[in-house]
């Protein structure tokens, strides 16, 4: 029987506390595939399940991490070879099946693709969950008929993962790209993602006071919900679309059905989790193309499992910056 070493969260009364520690491997999940892991990253949701917040763990012990990347290391009766690279996110890893925060994960083949030709094991985690979202609402920008000749896209929430990743792969496209973010100080890590134009959450904030605006967007991508989204709907122009993945800034949405019903205006939901296999295959694929990996590069840091911990407070509170990778031996 192997070991593996992976932060544990376990719950005492209402408390969840993280540890490291080395565990057997007759402890995990009953997955027809056997992982040697190599990497995990961290997500929102990441932050969440470390902090025992959302309800989105039922059971505990457990083992966060919703991304990972590794090599098999026993392919059951599923179609994979030992020693092929794969990449698991979404389908409720990391909330109710042991996740990535781990030397080891057993998982079901269906939830498995094959890492893409090109990429380092890093890159396809500095993408993870938010890069592969950030792409789903692209291709629901394209599919609503919003592309770079359109006109001015916004991106809230920027300065995020999701974000980030949004503002490369937009701009990488020909878009003009507007970032909206509270950290207006972090100007030259925008221009080098390749946005054009900064707004603050306030500006967008006044947006709300009236149901219709100047038109302004073309397209949305939001990650952030609440106030801010119902800020950038009156400004969007006739027939635009409002991809929306997040709620880092709230849940609910306090608007008017005026820019839906005089200008045409689409908001199109995105759900990452449960994608099918055929659209994830699609979705790495564009990823592989058209996100620029230079700018991934510079948007990304590698950490320990130490420092997952640590960061879990920081990604709740909007305060990391692009994308943090997590090397689980370290
Ligand atoms: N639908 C899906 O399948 C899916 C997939 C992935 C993520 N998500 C969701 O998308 C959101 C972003 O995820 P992420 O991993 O990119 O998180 P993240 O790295 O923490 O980024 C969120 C960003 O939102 C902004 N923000 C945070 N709190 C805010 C507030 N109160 N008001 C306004 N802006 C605020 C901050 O950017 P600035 O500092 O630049 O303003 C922050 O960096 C989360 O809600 C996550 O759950 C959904």
């Amino acid at each position: 029987m192997a070991e593996f070493r992976a932060i544990l969260l376990e719950k005492h009364g209402e408390t969840v506390a993280p540890s490291i520690q080395t565990l057997d491997s007759n402890r995990l999940p009953d997955g027809d595939v056997t992982i040697r892991v190599t990497y995990s990253t961290l997500n929102y949701k990441d932050g969440l399940v470390l902090k025992g917040q959302g309800g989105l763990v039922r059971n505990y012990p457990h083992i966060p991490g919703i991304d990972l990347i590794g090599i098999v290391e026993d392919p059951g009766t599923s179609t994979f070879n030992e020693g092929d690279k794969v990449i698991s996110t979404g389908w409720r890893v990391g909330e109710v099946w042991w996740g990535g925060y781990a030397t080891m994960a057993k998982l079901k083949s269906e939830w498995l693709v094959k890492a893409p030709e090109g990429l380092s094991e890093t890159q396809c985690m500095a993408i993870g969950t938010a890069g592969f979202t950030a792409m789903q609402c692209v291709l629901a920008l394209e599919s609503n008929g919003v592309h770079p000749n359109s006109g001015e896209v916004v991106v809230t929430g920027a300065g995020g993962g999701v974000g980030s990743v949004a503002v490369s792969i937009l701009a990488g496209l020909g878009y003009e790209v507007t970032a909206v973010t509270g950290r207006p100080h972090l100007e030259k890590y925008f221009s080098d993602l390749g946005a054009k134009n900064l707004l603050s959450r306030e500006e967008i904030y006044d947006l709300a006071k009236r149901p219709l605006q100047t038109e302004r967007f073309a397209g949305v991508i939001d990650t952030v919900g609440g106030d801010i989204l119902a800020g950038v709907l009156p400004a969007i122009k006739y027939k635009g679309t409002a991809a929306i993945c997040g709620l880092a800034g709230g849940a609910g949405l306090k608007t008017t059905v005026i820019p839906f019903i005089l200008r045409g205006i689409t908001m199109a939901g995105i759900d990452s989790v449960m994608a099918p296999t055929k659209e994830r295959e699609q979705i790495w694929s564009r990823l592989s193309t058209d996100l620029p990996m230079n700018k991934l590069d510079a948007a990304t840091s590698v950490v320990g499992l130490q420092d997952a911990i640590d960061l879990a407070d920081e990604i709740l509170a909007g305060q990391v910056k692009g994308r943090t990778v997590i090397d689980v031996n370290a």
